[in-house]
């Protein structure tokens, strides 16, 4: 039976560092709050001018040549954000124009944090029944061009970071090697205010009419909004239902998990989450420290980073677990 398998992967981070005490600079936070709450005590921001498809070719590129082919040898293309280069096209084509691969199909997936888990489960569906061979799935994440960096925007602006990730899902046989096992998905859209950017509200008519004005668009609607409280419960409850059903469906236990991936929330919720399944810390990465949540970026990032550190090895069971706006979250148990 034909299976797919993750065969490359990649990252790439803007250059410019931003640590928590630069953040204080701009409003009213400190790097104890920040870290205590989050965990988080860096990031990275891209200078204006650079849009989200551009950070994801350099991504894309060292996951194809981790995999040892090329933009040539694509045959589709999955590209995860929530900030697009354009709220159209969308950016699978804006990404696709500058990887040089005219006609290779491209698919935008527009499910937040837990895009990268719904692009692989996409790529894995289509690899199984051999549509496509070789599927680019790309996360990649522009966050600081639009957050509020005054006082009022702290309680998001404080949480998020740039980066793209990116990951090669190619054809592999039932023979026990590296594939996906598994990928489970979930999706609440009763919860779409918890977590939102309303600036493309096309109720309005026109849509960036606000009190008879054209062109301004009120200042609550400009950023984006958070319920914290709300998404942190939802989280820890999602990540940790999804990861009980990945568990069961494959037969295993936490005990069977040798690395756990899951998306940069905050790091209290992954910390959470593991303890809840029964995952040791010491199997759990949080690349969140170093780079804040990057999104749909942040699980390729992850494995990225793990084996980078020599803790992502040939044959571990890796779980991989996201939540976020929509609510939309999942798992997903790959061998590597
Ligand atoms: N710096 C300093 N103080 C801040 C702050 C910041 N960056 N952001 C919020 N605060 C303040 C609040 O205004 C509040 O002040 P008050 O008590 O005077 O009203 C206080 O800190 C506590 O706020 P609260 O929201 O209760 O804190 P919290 O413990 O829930 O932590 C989050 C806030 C955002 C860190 C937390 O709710 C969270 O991580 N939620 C999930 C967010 C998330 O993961 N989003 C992405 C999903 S993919």
């Amino acid at each position: 039976m034909l299976r797919s398998r993750i065969s490359g992967i990649g990252m790439y981070v803007p250059e410019e560092v931003v640590r928590n005490e630069d953040l204080a600079s701009l409003m009213d936070t400190s790097d104890e709050w920040i870290v205590q709450r989050t965990g988080i005590r860096e990031r990275r921001f891209a200078p204006a001018g650079v849009c989200t498809s551009e950070i994801a070719v350099p991504a894309a590129q060292a996951a194809l040549a981790d995999a040892g082919i090329s933009s040539a040898d694509v045959d589709l293309v999955l590209f995860a954000t929530l900030s697009p280069d354009f709220h159209f096209p969308g950016t699978g084509c804006t990404f696709q124009a500058r990887m040089g691969m005219p006609g290779v199909p491209v698919m935008d997936i527009r499910n937040q944090c837990t895009g990268f888990l719904y692009a692989l489960a996409t790529a894995d569906a289509f690899v199984r029944i051999g549509t496509y061979r070789t599927v680019l799935v790309v996360g990649a994440e522009i966050h600081s061009h639009a957050m509020d960096f005054s006082t009022t925007g702290r309680d998001v602006a404080v949480l998020f970071g740039d980066g793209a990730g990116a990951a090669v899902v190619t054809p592999t046989l039932d023979t026990g090697g590296p594939r996906v096992r598994s990928v489970h998905l979930h999706a609440d859209g009763r919860h779409a205010d918890a977590l939102r950017l309303r600036v493309w509200d096309i109720s309005r008519k026109p849509y960036l009419q606000h009190e008879g004005q054209v062109g301004v668009v009120p200042p609550e609607e400009r950023w984006p909004e958070m319920n914290g409280r709300e998404v942190f419960r939802h989280a820890v409850e999602g990540m940790t239902a999804a990861l009980h059903e990945m568990l069961e469906a494959n037969a295993l236990t936490a005990a069977d998990i040798d690395l756990f991936v899951p998306h940069q929330a905050n790091m209290r919720i992954s910390e959470l989450v593991a303890r809840r399944v029964g995952i040791p810390p010491d199997k759990v990465v949080h690349s969140i420290v170093d780079y804040g949540n990057t999104t749909a970026a942040s699980i390729p990032m992850g494995l990225c980073l793990a084996r980078e550190q020599g803790r992502l090895r040939p044959g571990m069971r890796v779980a991989l677990a996201a939540f976020g706006s929509g609510f939309t979250w999942g798992s997903a148990l790959v061998v590597w």
